[in-house]
């Protein structure tokens, strides 16, 4: 069984918890898009661990782990997380394979991911600053990329970089008054970066193809939300990639075909980091009180995320697009405690009901929600072990989100450990 793991919102579902569980019955999970602005938390036991890079997988042993071509990767972060892992006894040597045509992120593209967000001024995107955007565009642009096949051959790396960060600096000097970059640092931590990830890079393509025809079973694993999606997502409060499920295949050279079931990962309710329009936002009491019981600031940035409630017609449009087969409802249990919870079930725009999603982010921002209000809980689900023993009200709230979105929930999250996950049969 091939199964992919996609967040359905705008990233931040708990897609770490859910491939963590799923990776105990697969040989490879792969990584295919985004860099260090994902930030995947999986909970062992007392032990947190927060990956940005890596694929959550890693944290199990016996799976090998896969960085697409489509992941643009921060070497130094990579290799902090590598070593972090070996500390507690987590060994990649042999189970890790990075595609020598993922691109590079290197610290210009973190000095121009700042300088953009500056001179935007309040009309910043909102980033994560982790160069994300730069490093896209130059692959896109192509004259100025690097990908980890440079690291095979440093010299003519030197070379390039003298050429790449002499462009980047005229840049950085006429549009933001930039201090120089030094080419010759960035060529020595390459020179660094290169000795300790060299024994990972590869054909990726090559190996994941060769392990679907020796019959092993492969997990996609997603990074932020389709909501987030550069084509199909709230242009251009998005991320540079294609975070929803089609970027599943140019991501890592695998075919949607050969994916036997997609699975999208929502919240039991919205948050997002960052700008841009979100129609079922709560900038109320209500919404800090979803933040604080789920404690929901950013992993990567410390960032308090926007909440609101659950909008199932945003969910509805992205299961359409990533041909999504079913849903894991995660932090359920955040939502115990109110009386009454609201799902989202169609739009007005200028006194017109749709219930399509429109991506357009003016568009977007006229948006007045149609709510189905059903009660609430407050009924404490940390403990719970079987879907029988929910709540009604829990049950549902759930089935009502099904209703709208026409696919199953299969998987709901009661609590951040691999045991607080429940699959209805
Ligand atoms: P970038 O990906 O750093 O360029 O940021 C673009 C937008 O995507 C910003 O609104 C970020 O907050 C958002 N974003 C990027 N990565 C994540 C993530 O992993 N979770 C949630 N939001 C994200």
């Amino acid at each position: 069984m091939n199964c992919c793991v996609v967040g359905l919102q705008w990233g931040d579902e708990g897609k770490g918890k859910v491939v963590d569980i799923l990776a105990e019955n697969s040989d490879v999970v792969v990584r295919y898009s985004g860099g260090a602005n994902a930030g995947h938390t999986v909970v062992i036991g007392e032990e947190k661990f927060a990956l940005h890079i890596m694929p959550s997988g890693a944290v199990r042993k016996k799976t090998c782990c896969v960085i697409g071509n489509g992941v643009v990767v921060d070497p130094g972060i990579l290799i902090d997380e590598i070593e972090g892992l070996d500390k507690r006894n987590i060994s990649l040597d042999d189970r890790l394979f990075i595609s020598e045509n993922a691109h590079v992120v290197l610290d210009y593209h973190k000095a121009e991911d700042q300088h953009r967000e500056n001179a935007l001024g309040k009309n910043k995107i909102g980033t994560t600053i982790r160069g994300i955007g730069p490093c896209y565009a130059d692959k896109i642009g192509r004259s100025f990329a690097v990908r980890m096949a440079d690291f095979r051959n440093v010299d003519s790396l030197k070379e390039k970089l003298k050429k790449i960060v002499d462009y980047k600096n005229k840049v950085f000097a006429a549009l933001y008054k930039a201090e120089p970059i030094d080419a010759n640092n960035i060529f020595k931590q390459c020179v660094v970066f290169a000795e300790k990830l060299k024994p990972y890079i590869t054909n990726t393509t090559k190996y994941l193809h060769e392990s679907i025809d020796a019959g092993k079973s492969i997990l996609f694993e997603g990074a932020q939300g389709a909501l987030l999606d550069i084509d199909h997502g709230t242009f251009p409060f998005v991320t540079s990639s294609n975070a929803s499920a089609l970027g599943m295949s140019p991501g890592c050279g695998v075919p949607a075909r050969l994916v036997d079931k997609f699975i999208g990962v929502v919240k039991a309710y919205s948050t997002r980091v960052g700008a841009g329009p979100f129609p079922s936002e709560q900038d109320n009491e209500i919404g800090q009180t979803i933040r604080e019981k789920g404690n929901e600031y950013g992993t990567t940035t410390g960032r308090p995320r926007r909440c609101g409630w659950f909008d199932a017609i945003a969910v509805k449009y992205t299961v359409a697009i990533g041909g999504v087969n079913e849903i894991a409802m995660m932090h359920l249990d955040t939502l115990a405690g109110f009386d009454e919870l609201k799902i989202c079930k169609a739009y007005r725009i200028n006194g017109t009901e749709t219930t399509f999603f429109p991506s357009d982010a003016v568009e977007l921002s006229s948006v007045e929600c149609i709510y189905e209000t059903m009660p609430g809980w407050h009924e404490d689900l940390s403990g719970v072990t079987s879907y029988d023993q929910l709540p009604q009200t829990t049950k549902n709230y759930i089935a009502a989100i099904e209703n709208i979105v026409k696919i199953p929930v299969t998987m709901v999250g009661v609590g951040p450990k691999r045991s607080q996950a429940i699959c209805k049969s």
